[in-house]
């Protein structure tokens, strides 16, 4: 470990060798994402386009997208973009957006300007509703939280899509926003918009697609020639849509982009205020600086690929779904879950306890997010995995074997639980707890699962009160970013 340990301001600063070898020693101990060990964080399109993303980046690692009038050179970038993305999404030249750092960024706004515009609108309405399904990204939680909008949540229908029936029930007099997904993260697959976006024009509210996954693969998956539901603009009633351009996009961190229909809406977005001694301040998107280089690097992605590019990365993308998909069907013991739309999954198992699984990948090198309701693992496939797919099959298959010995080890420790509870009636209990340490040793017992994820979400599942877990949660958080 290296000798920079600040716990305080530094006094003196540093020489460039001690800071990059500090640097170098901290980042061994992250995920290995270059080599498609990783299924989520990161997407990867090859150095190449890395490399076109980090000198663009980095010419305009300075500059501030907060007033467009010093960067004109910005404010390009941030239109053409902007007018890319929604051409390719069904746009008629009539829709209109901004770039944001990401896809909570463009969902947050996305609320924001539906509650602003129906307050114009309907001032009437007190206590603005949102709908979305229980699968509909935290953001649109954290959005509800932040602007008072009530989260109406429904259930999802047995292939994990919304249920528009559902939609339809949760209406009320004070619903202004439907949400919908392209295609949402847990299972990767696309909502029922056109239907959602019906109910919305029925009902004269407005219609949010989260295509911030979706947004820049699913038109190059369609014209590979997969059934792709229809998702963006094209369908009548979409009223806002968000696309990442840093995942799928393969663009640096910190780029997004927010479309609207009508103009009118992207005005509810903004907010300007003409009474600060430090002058006029107006900002379209949440953040005030806005950092230069992810909107310059997302302008230099988008042209160096352009739509062959993206074309030929969708193709070796849904070429390792493929493969993936076939190799999961020959592993006993685990499956997907419903029929995912492109290149997002869920890894699950009748049999096993899935976490155990996820435990054993990472102790071989592979990093999967858990899931929940039902449990299963995340794999969001990108470019980076066609080199790693064959590979990961055979870890899983290793992993599913070494988890199904340890779920018949776990079987023989309820035997001896129940034994224990028997034994226990007629006999003194330190002989009780003797004879069951000694007969757990003698089944090779305490190597489990102890401290691994499939131990957390089993204690998990015994915690009486959500409530609990939200509070051991946020305590997380703060222990994250404190130091210790
Ligand atoms: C469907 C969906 N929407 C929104 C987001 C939020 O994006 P970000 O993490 O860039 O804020 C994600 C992130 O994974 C997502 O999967």
């Amino acid at each position: 470990m290296s000798a920079i340990h600040p716990r305080s301001f530094p006094a003196r600063g540093a020489t460039r060798e001690s800071i990059f070898d500090a640097m170098q020693t901290l980042r061994a101990h992250d995920v290995k994402w270059r080599d498609g060990r990783v299924f989520s964080l990161v997407f990867h399109a090859g150095a190449e386009t890395r490399e076109i993303a980090q000198r663009a980046y980095d010419l305009f690692f300075a500059e501030n997208g907060l007033n467009p009038t010093a960067f004109p050179s910005l404010r390009k970038f941030e239109t053409d973009v902007v007018a890319m993305v929604a051409s390719l999404l069904g746009g008629d030249g009539a829709i209109v957006g901004n770039m944001t750092s990401g896809g909570t960024e463009s969902i947050l706004v996305a609320v924001k300007a539906a509650r602003d515009y129906f307050r114009k609108l309907h001032p009437e309405i007190k206590t603005p509703e949102m709908i979305a399904p229980v699968t509909a990204h935290p953001a649109f939680d954290k959005a509800a939280h932040y602007f008072d909008v009530k989260l109406v949540k429904t259930p999802v229908t047995a292939d994990f899509r919304a249920d528009p029936e559902a939609t339809r029930a949760a209406l009320t007099p004070n619903t202004i926003l439907l949400v919908g997904s392209a295609p949402q993260y847990a299972h990767g697959v696309v909502d029922p918009l056109r239907e959602l976006a019906r109910i919305a024009r029925e009902k004269n509210i407005l219609m949010h697609v989260d295509a911030c996954v979706g947004g820049m693969m699913l038109p190059f998956v369609r014209q590979l020639g997969y059934a792709i539901p229809d998702f963006d603009f094209a369908v009548p009633g979409v009223t806002s849509l968000s696309v990442d351009l840093h995942k799928y996009g393969y663009a640096a961190k910190g780029a997004s982009v927010i479309l609207y229909r009508p103009r009118a809406l992207r005005r509810a977005m903004m907010y300007a205020t003409t009474e600060w001694p430090g002058g006029i301040y107006a900002s379209p998107t949440m953040l005030g600086t806005r950092p230069g280089g992810a909107i310059a690097a997302a302008w230099a992605v988008l042209n160096y690929l352009g739509a062959d590019g993206y074309l030929h990365i969708a193709n070796v993308v849904m070429k390792t779904v493929e493969l993936l998909r076939a190799g999961i069907a020959q592993i006993d013991d685990v499956k997907i879950l419903g029929n995912p739309d492109m290149s997002v999954m869920a890894l699950a198992s009748d049999t096993l306890d899935i976490y155990q699984v996820g435990d054993e990948l990472t102790a071989r090198g592979w990093h999967l997010d858990r899931q929940q309701f039902p449990p299963s693992l995340h794999l969001t496939v990108n470019y980076a995995h066609a080199q790693s797919a064959e590979q990961f099959l055979y870890a899983l298959q290793d992993a599913v074997n070494a988890a199904k010995k340890m779920s018949a080890r776990k079987l023989m420790d309820n035997v001896l639980v129940n034994v224990a509870n028997r034994a226990a009636r007629v006999l003194p209990a330190a002989w009780v707890s003797e004879l069951t340490q000694r007969a757990s040793t003698a089944l090779g017992g305490g190597a489990g699962g102890g401290g691994r994820s499939a131990a957390l979400y089993g204690m998990i599942g015994t915690l009486p009160n959500r409530g609990d877990l939200h509070e051991l949660v946020l305590d997380l958080v703060e222990g994250f970013t404190t130091p210790q």
